[in-house]
């Protein structure tokens, strides 16, 4: 069970020590965002994390917090001001592989045009697999997202927490080492995010993913994670970093995991 003393305590992941172990670190990381007749807005402000290979790790925070541009910032697409941030032992810069990083978008981004499996093969697109084994993949990655039957819907045709399913199947089926999901379930209703959840989680731990999401549900966040970041806003800041150690499956009826959710609601 989880030691609640030390989520008081705890301002680094316990990785911390061993960051060569870590898929994604940060170090002093800042982040200023240039605007028009004011001063640069500081959204991020010396933020350290370590994220070990094949966690999973949730970052809460108010509104505007930098929640966001700190996936951007780790997806390379944008760039620190200060710092440095490393993805598999590389900095963003100079990192080559990203195709082993799915990125979900806050917003779905799905394609107008594209049914909902040609949405999801799109990031296959520019590997060198046949067409047939793209529409495969794309397939069953629908599958797995409960939109079998819609795969030649457009995106205009679906609803919100459809579309948003297909996105996430999008993110999924270049089979990632690192899976970055802003606000992936918030469009879902409490069965369908329980099911998702489940997925999520299946093949997460099948394939040793690295998972980083950003959610405004602690109990999502306790219910997923192994490590919960808390960031504080203006600028954005770690205020904690939880770890949580509870055995899976968990659910928020269980007592341990509503003490947690409990005490992490107070931080957020
Ligand atoms: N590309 C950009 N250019 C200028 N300002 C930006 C840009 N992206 C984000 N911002 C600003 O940075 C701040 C943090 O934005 P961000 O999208 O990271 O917040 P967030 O924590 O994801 O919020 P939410 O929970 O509402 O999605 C906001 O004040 C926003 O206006
Ligand atoms: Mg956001």
């Amino acid at each position: 069970m989880t030691d609640l003393s030390d989520i008081h305590h705890t301002h680094r992941l316990p990785s911390a020590r061993q960051p060569a172990s870590a898929a994604i670190s940060l170090r002093r990381v800042s982040k200023r965002y240039a605007r028009r007749n004011d001063a640069p807005l500081h959204v991020l402000d010396g933020i350290d994390l370590d994220i070990p290979h094949g966690q999973v790790v949730a970052v809460l925070g108010a509104s505007g917090c930098g929640k966001s541009t700190l996936l951007n910032l780790i997806a390379g697409l944008a760039h620190p001001d200060e710092g440095a941030i490393l993805v598999e032992g590389a900095s963003t810069a100079a990192y080559a592989d990203w195709r082993a990083v799915g990125y979900l978008f806050q917003d779905d981004r799905l394609l107008p045009w594209r049914t909902a499996r040609d949405n999801v093969c799109f990031g296959l697109e520019a590997g060198s697999l046949p067409r047939a084994e793209r529409r495969a993949s794309a397939r069953e990655a629908l599958a797995a997202v409960g939109l079998a039957e819609f795969e030649s819907a457009y995106p205009h045709e679906l609803s919100g927490g459809m579309r948003s399913r297909v996105a996430l199947a999008r993110s999924l089926v270049n089979q990632p080492r690192i899976l970055l999901l802003d606000e992936p379930f918030s469009k879902l209703d409490p069965g369908t995010r329980a099911q998702m959840h489940a997925e999520l989680l299946a093949i997460q731990a099948s394939r040793g993913m690295t998972v980083v999401f950003v959610t405004h549900d602690v109990e999502e966040a306790i219910v997923l994670a192994d490590q919960v970041v808390i960031l504080q806003p203006r600028p954005g800041r770690i205020r904690e970093i939880a770890p949580v150690t509870l055995a899976r499956p968990r659910s928020p009826s269980m007592p341990e995991v509503a003490e947690l959710i409990r005490q992490l609601r107070v931080l957020v």
